[in-house]
């Protein structure tokens, strides 16, 4: 035996390490939970982070992986830290993680059954699952392939391709054969959606003129009185429209669509439904906010991501349609090596592959599973509840100050706001000042926030994500802003007082 080889595969080296890893991921658990990490991103330029690792890489073969991993736990972003409000990925809960590691160790590529036998199987649970959350109620009557299915796969950009083209392969014209040819496809969609539902459509080849894009309301929702009239102009121009696209919620403002009234509009026209829930999924699990996604049980498929909202690692993202047998006609290549093409149709559900744009796909299932033996639902629904409240809370906290401007009511744990000041300042001065706070709050490490631009102005915008986090970091969250923009506007003249 080639003695590297057998060291990489070595038992007892295993052992070692694992334990030595667990007791080092529990102990920055700890650290970040209690705050006893005072940073919740410990931030280096991209160039100083491309030395360091350049430098390590030179640096002789290691005995032990310890260092290497407490080098990348100190240097990347602490997502269990309460004052982490950046971007949407869930502070992992660590019991789905272990079901990560477990599932990376077996790497079973479920796309194959026999290559993923539990993964397969669990992954239709966790599917049938969610859809009865959605409210696809599967009737007696139904045969198979009248009931909700579905399948996981890894990221909500590339779950809204999928839907995308799962809704294509319903127009009598075979695209998937025979191209598009003379036939100009198109979509409806919020402006404010994801950029990924314009990213799937240009993909898919439909193009600029492809994507009608609806203009929002004041609260940044698709206006619905203005589907009809796209429709027709659409219609007009020689377009075949053949899907409308829903956001449950959008991403920067978190703005819910009136989905009803979507779906009518759709049922209306014939057009495919689906729903982007990819943040938003979550409130499918809380009596409380669950009412933000009512007319979801209508669409034709809906995607949410665990990774989200829901505490399970990236990626994990679950497309469910309201029909299981739409699911088999996305994609529709022949692999003899693959499977035995015998079994074919809804029947054939525990090839997953034959569904989704992975080959070798990993066992996303288990991290959801896990969470789902472990706590049931009860954990969804604290977690959205707790992190909708404090989206609420943040609101009413940044209201009370004048120097803030909130553009509106949040709906969930997305809020944008914006230093606005005493003074009278232009446009352009507010957007530099909000600009540099980021900055700051960035290179100070503290709070970990990001920055949108809504109707060309800059906002500074917090995805509340961790649960751990309270009232007291956020009000210290905007007494740390405050603090900053004083300094800084006392080098920054305001405008001259209206008369
Ligand atoms: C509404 C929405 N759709 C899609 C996506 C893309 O999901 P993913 O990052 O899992 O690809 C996001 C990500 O933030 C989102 O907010």
């Amino acid at each position: 035996m080639n003695p590297t080889l057998a060291q990489a595969y070595s038992p007892d080296a295993f052992r070692q390490m694992g334990h030595a890893l667990i007791d080092q991921l529990a102990d920055q658990l700890e650290a970040t939970l209690s705050r006893q990490t005072g940073q919740a991103i410990p931030y280096h330029d991209p160039d100083t982070a491309f030395a360091h690792w350049q430098a390590d890489s030179q640096q002789p073969l290691l005995d032990d992986p310890m260092p290497l991993f407490a080098d990348i736990i100190a240097r990347s972003t602490r997502l269990h830290h309460p004052r982490y409000m950046g971007h949407q990925v869930s502070p992992v809960a660590p019991a789905a993680a272990l079901g990560g590691l477990l599932t990376e160790f077996l790497n079973n590529g479920s796309a194959v059954y026999e290559m993923g036998m539990a993964g397969n199987a669990i992954e239709r649970i966790v599917i049938e699952h969610t859809a009865r959350h959605i409210g696809y109620v599967p009737t007696d009557a139904a045969t198979p392939a009248e009931q909700p299915g579905g399948i996981i796969t890894s990221g909500g950009t590339l779950g809204n391709l999928t839907a995308l083209l799962t809704a294509r392969a319903r127009l009598p014209q075979d695209v998937w054969h025979e191209g598009n040819g003379s036939q100009k496809l198109a979509i409806m969609v919020s402006a404010e959606a994801h950029y990924c539902i314009d990213r799937a459509a240009r993909i898919m080849g439909l193009g600029e003129m492809g994507i009608l894009k609806i203009p929002t309301d004041e609260q940044f929702k698709l206006r619905t009185d203005l589907l009809e009239a796209t429709y027709l102009n659409a219609r007009a121009a020689g377009l075949t429209v053949f899907a409308i696209v829903g956001s449950g919620c959008t991403t920067s403002t978190g703005s819910h669509d009136d989905l009803t009234a979507i779906g009518a509009f759709a049922r209306q026209h014939n057009l495919w439904f689906h729903v982007d829930a990819a943040h938003g999924g979550g409130a499918f699990f809380s009596p409380t906010y669950r009412h933000l996604l009512a007319g979801s049980e209508q669409a034709d498929s809906v995607v949410i991501d665990y990774h989200k909202m829901l505490m399970v690692p990236a990626l994990a993202t679950v497309v469910v349609y309201k029909r299981a047998a739409d699911s088999h006609r996305t994609f529709q290549q022949r692999a003899q090596y693959l499977w035995d093409n015998h079994t074919t149709g809804a029947a054939d559900w525990y090839n997953t592959g034959k569904r989704t744009f992975e080959c070798t796909k990993f066992m996303a299932a288990v991290k959801v599973y896990t969470l789902m033996r472990l706590y049931g639902d009860e954990l969804f629904r604290a977690n959205v509840d707790t992190l909708y409240g404090l989206g609420h809370t943040f609101a009413r906290l940044v209201r009370q100050r004048l120097t803030f401007d909130l553009p509106g009511e949040p709906e969930c744990n997305l809020v944008c706001f914006r230093y606005v000041g005493a003074a009278r300042f232009s446009d352009e001065q507010l957007n530099n000042l909000n600009q540099q706070l980021r900055t700051d709050s960035l290179n100070d490490g503290r709070f970990y926030i990001v920055q949108t631009t809504l109707r060309h102005q800059t906002y500074l915008r917090v995805s509340l994500m961790n649960p751990f986090t309270t009232e007291t970091d956020l009000t210290e969250l905007l007494d740390w802003l405050e603090q900053r923009a004083d300094a800084l506007l006392a080098q920054t003249d305001p405008l001259p007082n209206q008369p």
